[in-house]
């Protein structure tokens, strides 16, 4: 694939050297455009080195090959990060004084924004202005991170970590259209991870779960527009994604607090941590030792069944009649019924809306980046998720979560 990678003048720069990596390690073919001032924060040479191609900001170098056309004309995918408030408004206007501005407006793949800059100037009118002309037109801009910015400054206009921005960008290549602004106004409440029950102060129950499928939609439905909160348990040490607020718990029952604080704001919950059924009936105060006072058997009670509780919930009002939930089914199948045999079951029986199922075991779903399986909804309907990155399903889930909305909308 070829893809641009375009990089605007701000002290983000440096970190579109990690997203150039990505690019290549990927096997990926890249051409990085970075603006004149771009080059006062990362010199050409490692622009050249990282992409192996030359590296040219003006409109002027290299005529005979017309790279001020060729480059957008031929490319794949356009990511430009960081993209400034200068850049943002240039792109805006329509302006084509640099190779970076030419290229964009050459360009008929997906283009893909990462604004980096400091929260006053993300917040002006401005360039709020400049955001939305640029989505009406297509473009994907991302919404950037929160926290730390240059100096002593923390709010909105961090540049989203490369990875983040490496895999949007790929998941606009899977499906183009895959970041409508179709959340915005929306209040979603994911759950993700795994949970840990204590047993003692340094043994814990556990499970695999990664918390990349529940990271991922949290992320995509954050860049969808929606107002995130993602209530995390244990995960592969996955950072936290860009405009979500996120929650650590390690506990089902401290999840289980978590969501029932957020879940009477929120118009649609998505439950994909796994929650774990059973605690230990009682936490050691000390370490458990080997002896003559080991236990002979660990005592578990039932956790509370989170999500069974918030459709408890809406049923009796304390939660919004018009809340989404989705339920998450991990299912191996067995000699008695298949995977989805199990799963309409858990549908019919937890009573959430849209239930997303995994067949898992060999490897499959667990700790990998991708995933597939089924989308099963209390209206009778079932749909194959099909294959794909665990962004792309989370699109799918979110499509779904959108149509459920927008129904319970026009029926007011
Ligand atoms: N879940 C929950 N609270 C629990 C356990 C599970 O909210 N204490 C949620 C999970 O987040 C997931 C869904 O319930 O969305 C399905 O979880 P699963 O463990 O597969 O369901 P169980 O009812 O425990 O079914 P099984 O008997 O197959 O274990």
């Amino acid at each position: 694939m070829r893809v641009v990678v375009g990089v605007g003048g701000g002290i983000a720069a440096y970190k579109s050297c990690s997203l150039i990596r990505s690019f290549t390690e990927n096997g990926h073919h890249v051409r990085v455009v970075p603006t004149e001032s771009a080059l006062e924060f990362v010199g050409r040479a490692t622009f050249e080195a990282l992409s192996g191609s030359p590296v040219h900001t003006g409109v002027f170098a290299d005529v005979p090959e017309v790279p001020h056309v060729r480059l957008g004309q031929e490319a794949d995918l356009v990511v430009v990060a960081p993209a400034t408030a200068d850049l943002l408004a240039r792109l805006a206007g329509g302006r084509a004084d640099d190779l970076l501005s030419a290229t964009l407006l050459t360009a008929r793949c997906p283009v893909l924004l990462a604004p980096a800059m400091h929260t006053e100037m993300w917040e002006h009118p401005a360039t709020a202005a400049n955001v939305d002309t640029l989505r009406s037109r297509g473009v994907v801009v991302l919404e950037p991170a929160s926290g730390r910015l240059t100096g002593r400054d923390t709010g909105s206009g961090r540049l989203p970590e490369p990875d983040e921005i490496f895999g949007l960008a790929m998941l606009l290549v899977e499906r183009a259209d895959a970041l409508p602004r179709d959340l915005v106004g929306r209040k979603v409440v994911v759950t993700a991870g795994g949970t840990r029950e204590p047993l003692d102060p340094v043994r814990f129950l556990g499970n695999r779960s990664s918390g990349k499928q529940g990271y991922a939609l949290a992320r995509v439905a954050a860049q969808r527009g929606a107002d995130v909160t993602l209530i995390a348990g244990f995960t592969t040490e996955l950072p936290d994604p860009a405009a979500v607020d996120v929650v650590h718990v390690k506990t089902a029952q401290q999840m289980q607090t978590a969501v029932r604080k957020f879940a009477p704001e929120a118009d649609a919950i998505v439950m994909a941590a796994a929650v774990a059924d059973f605690r230990p009936a009682t936490i050691a105060g000390s370490k458990i030792k080997k002896g003559a006072n080991e236990p002979d058997s660990i005592p578990l009670v039932r956790n509370d069944d989170i999500l069974a509780g918030l459709v408890d919930a809406r049923r009796s009002g304390s939660i919004e009649t018009s809340t989404v939930i989705v339920g998450f089914a991990a299912e191996t199948g067995d000699e008695h019924g298949d995977v989805l045999t199990y799963a309409r079951a858990k549908l019919a029986r937890k009573g959430c809306d849209l239930l997303v199922v995994n067949a898992v075991g060999d490897g499959k779903a667990f700790e990998v980046d991708h995933n597939n399986g089924w989308l099963l909804g209390s209206d009778g309907s079932e749909s194959a998720l099909g294959e794909g990155s665990k962004a792309l399903l989370a699109g799918r889930v979110l499509d779904a979560v959108v149509a459920v909305l927008d129904s319970t909308s026009n029926q007011q």
